[in-house]
């Protein structure tokens, strides 16, 4: 099922290096070409040796340990990569790739790949659930590192709680499933935008809006693991760009605007969850504005509407539009899908606890043109990302386009 497939294990230093060697011998099996990097502390755990036996290769423990003088070993395994998987890993190796460190054989090779990394941790109970240790794996989960998460039981330190390696054979269904989904979307091109607007009223100030762009980059990260050519056109947020993301940073609605509209016609998917300032200054100083009236008043104009444009302009494109709502969601959810002719609209009620601006997770309904489609409970947006692009993929094979006309739209799907 792997044959053709590069995979390189990378092992850390815990008592679970031992259920790596069973997914070494489960991964040759399987057809794929496997090589091993170890970190010094896994070598006390499990010899080099055994790893050679059951990949067949040379296994790497040491960055300046060359054995072949043609080739520098952590860039030619980065590059012939096509998927990384660490399996136990650490606390340690979590901590060394959320923050670039490079001070080992591992952790350098993982700093140069651009191949999918997934990571299958394993440590204390208390180690796992340290709020750094929680934290730098949500870096990694925004960067597009897909978790194995660990099982709950006996750990070898006594404590019982979650940090168990997953199984080898689950880990190999992963991966299994891993390489399936990553053709899915293979030859789309998905544009995604994320993040709120900047409408400048003088050098340094602006108005904007809430939101964390985190729904758009979740999406784009998600769209690239299936497969697809990635946009993703977002302004300033903090958050790191999803791997292998093409990305363009705008500022105000017109600027975004501009970037969607010149890679429209060629785009297969667009994803709009920005959240577009409807209005903008009129006038834009170029000098601070110095403090003197008892009042200011700043007159605004109605900004263009992206979504609703690209609604009038698509052809075979399938279109994505999100809305944001206090009240009557299932109304104004309709109301929106209609007048800005999107192929889906996926509605949230920001009212609620866990739904929204700024938030880790999200709580949203997805429309289309024939009423609700599905309800999407409590959940991370990593999670929704996921379930959204499931569902737009399934609906894109009978996607033939739909048509504009006149503030009213049919579709002609087949
Ligand atoms: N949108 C857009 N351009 C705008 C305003 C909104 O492309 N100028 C897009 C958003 O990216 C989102 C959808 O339209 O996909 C709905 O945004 P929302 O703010 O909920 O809707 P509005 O049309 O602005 O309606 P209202 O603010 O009145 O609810």
């Amino acid at each position: 099922m792997l044959k053709g497939k590069t995979i390189v294990l990378g092992v850390t230093g815990g008592i679970a290096a031992f259920k790596a060697a069973a997914l070494c011998s489960k991964l040759k099996q399987a057809g794929a070409s496997v090589h091993v990097i170890m970190t010094q502390g896994a070598t006390k755990f499990v010899t080099p040796l055994t790893f050679q036996s059951l990949s067949r290769n040379l296994v790497f423990t040491d960055t300046f340990d060359e054995q072949d003088p043609s080739e520098i070993s952590h860039i030619n395994l980065a590059d012939r990569a096509d998927l990384f998987i660490i399996a136990p890993a650490t606390a340690n190796i979590l901590a060394k790739i959320a923050h670039g460190i490079a001070d080992d054989m591992l952790s350098t090779t993982l700093l140069a790949t651009m191949a999918p990394v997934m990571i299958a941790p394993a440590m204390n109970v208390h180690m796992y659930e340290h709020p750094a240790t929680q934290n730098n794996m949500q870096i990694l989960r925004e960067r597009g590192v897909r978790f194995i998460e660990p099982g709950v039981g006996q750990l070898a330190c006594g404590y019982v709680g979650k940090g168990r390696l997953s199984e080898p054979d689950e880990i190999m269904l992963e991966i299994q499933s891993f390489f399936q989904e990553s053709q899915l979307l293979k030859g789309k091109k998905v544009l995604v935008t994320a993040g709120g607007t900047v409408e400048r009223i003088d050098p340094v100030r602006y108005i904007s809006n809430d939101s964390s762009g985190k729904m758009g980059y979740a999406l784009a990260g998600e769209a690239r693991r299936l497969g697809a050519e990635v946009t993703l056109v977002a302004t300033q947020t903090r958050l790191p760009i999803p791997d292998g993301v093409d990305f363009v940073k705008v500022n105000s609605a017109q600027d975004m605007m501009d970037e969607v509209l010149s890679r429209f016609d060629t785009t297969d998917v667009v994803f709009k969850a920005a959240a577009v300032s409807d209005y903008r200054p009129i006038e834009q100083l170029d000098h601070k504005m110095k403090k003197s009236e008892e009042e200011w008043v700043i007159r605004l104009v109605k900004n263009p509407d992206i979504l609703q444009t690209l609604g009038q302009r698509k052809t075979t494109q399938f279109v994505v539009g999100f809305a944001a709502e206090t009240n009557n969601l299932e109304a104004y959810a309709q109301d929106k899908l209609k007048r800005k002719n999107c192929d889906l609209l996926v509605a949230n009620d920001v009212s609620q606890e866990g739904a929204g601006f700024g938030v880790d997770t999200n709580i949203a309904q997805v429309f289309d043109a024939e009423g609700l489609v599905e309800v999407l409970p409590l959940q991370s947006k990593q999670d929704m990302a996921r379930r959204l692009l499931q569902i737009v993929t399934g609906r894109l094979a009978s996607h033939a386009g739909s048509v504009y006309v006149q503030g009213n739209d049919f579709s002609e799907e087949n």
